[in-house]
């Protein structure tokens, strides 16, 4: 997906300021920089270095999406990629030329028991189904690491949530960071930093939506065929994570309808989960005190799109403006920053591609700098989702949600 043709509105201190707008105005429209054109030229000011070391870090994975080049690793200046893996040879091939890796691996499993102290960090690229082991078994040997998301997939491996909260705890400061790409779009941006300076007031009630048209068939591959079937809420990172990455909170209850769909996958459930829920929307009762529905569809045409909006008691966020009091809001600066010189930006994913690796190498080489999506959020974000398939299994039985800290 490439937005960096749309128009994005907002409210800001600059747009309201040269508006001439009193404080409480409702609505006022216009551009902001970073928001229209170009994600590399429209930012809040340039990248600063943080440091001269450089992380060493091994890449697994080189599927469908080519996920372990497309964060970037090997453009960022605090990075040495030094060793790739794919189960398929071929792949692993490519993606040791891409990333420029010396040193290659038939599995994940043998680059993290082997690249002992020359590797400092992992990203884990690989399918969803293998992210939880394979991040417990980085950190059990020493390294910092990463993975796409979820953070786990499903019932079947509940039990890895409490492991990995765990495992960080008594890692002794590895830095765990999930690759959740809504947390970096520019929209989530903006909406965090609102949220922090108190500039929705009280945040009553979030929407967020993951329309997909035809994923969870297995319209795209998928090892193993992860893809086919695939309860959405199993995969509720890009729709909740306009609440949890957004606020840092949780969610405590959820209800969900699920909608049967006449494709054999699901009606016969021809599908590993059991499935036969092609979309669902779930109701959650928020941290905050308020509620949120999250949609994750992946039967319905004609509109595919990651989008969120948050509603509080001073203001609300969307269609890419506050609106509302501004107060608060017009002393912030709701742009990103800009990216080390020669990062690569493909627009994926709003742009977040990029911004996910570097506030994971922040975490690991500045002292007090904090992952945005860690292991609390990352649970918090994913195991949601898989009680809100577990609701709709039940005809939308309202169900506890166990709660991730650190
Ligand atoms: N917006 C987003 O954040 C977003 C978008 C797309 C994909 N993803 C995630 O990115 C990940 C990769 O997606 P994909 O479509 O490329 O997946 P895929 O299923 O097509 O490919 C997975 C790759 O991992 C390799 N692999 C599996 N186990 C391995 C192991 N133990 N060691 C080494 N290699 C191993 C496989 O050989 C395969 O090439 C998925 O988890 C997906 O959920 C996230």
């Amino acid at each position: 997906m490439d937005i960096s043709r749309k128009h994005f509105f907002i409210g800001s201190a600059a747009l309201v300021a040269a508006a001439g707008l009193k404080a409480a105005a409702p609505n006022p429209i216009g551009k902001i920089q970073g928001f229209d054109e170009s994600f590399e030229s429209k930012t809040d000011g340039p990248w600063e270095p943080f440091s001269d070391k450089k992380v060493r870090v091994g890449i697994a994975g080189y599927g469908v999406c080519t996920f372990g080049a497309v964060f970037f690793f090997q453009d960022h200046p605090n990075v040495e990629v030094v060793a790739a893996t794919d189960l398929d040879p071929e792949r692993c091939k490519k993606l040791a030329q891409v990333v420029g890796a010396k040193r290659t691996y038939p599995s994940a499993e043998e680059m993290i028991d082997k690249e002992g102290k020359n590797m400092d960090a992992v990203f884990i690229a690989t399918d969803a189904a293998s992210h939880a082991d394979l991040v417990l078994r980085a950190l059990d040997r020493g390294y910092h690491v990463c993975s796409a998301v979820p953070a786990l997939l499903g019932e079947r491996q509940l039990d890895r949530a409490p492991m990995m909260i765990e495992a960080v705890k008594k890692s002794g400061g590895l830095v765990y960071a999930l690759f959740e790409t809504t947390a970096f779009r520019p929209q989530a941006i903006a909406m965090r930093r609102i949220y922090e300076a108190g500039g929705f007031g009280q945040l009553a009630y979030t929407e967020g939506e993951y329309f997909h048209h035809s994923v969870g068939v297995g319209a795209i591959g998928s090892y193993k065929g992860w893809r086919i079937g695939l309860p959405p809420q199993y995969y509720p990172t890009h729709s909740n994570g306009f609440y949890t990455c957004v606020t840092h909170g949780h969610f405590t209850e959820v209800t969900c309808v699920g909608t049967p769909d006449e494709h054999p996958v699901y009606k016969e459930r021809k599908n590993s989960y059991g499935n036969p829920f092609r979309s669902e929307v779930a109701f959650f009762k928020t941290s905050d005190g308020g509620s949120a529905r999250m949609t994750v569809a992946w039967g319905l045409p004609g509109y595919d799109g990651e989008l969120g909006r948050c509603f509080g008691t001073l203001g609300c966020f969307r269609n890419d403006r506050f609106a509302g009091n501004f107060s608060i809001v017009k002393n912030l600066r709701l742009v990103r920053a800009g990216l080390p010189p020669g990062m690569k930006n493909n627009g994926h994913h709003g742009g977040s591609h990029p911004y996910l690796t570097d506030d994971f190498l922040r975490a690991i080489l500045v002292p007090g700098y904090k992952v945005c999506v860690d292991v609390a959020t990352a649970l918090n974000t994913t195991v949601s989702g898989v009680y809100a398939h577990l609701s709709a299994m039940k005809g939308g039985e309202t169900l506890k949600i166990p709660v991730f800290s650190l």
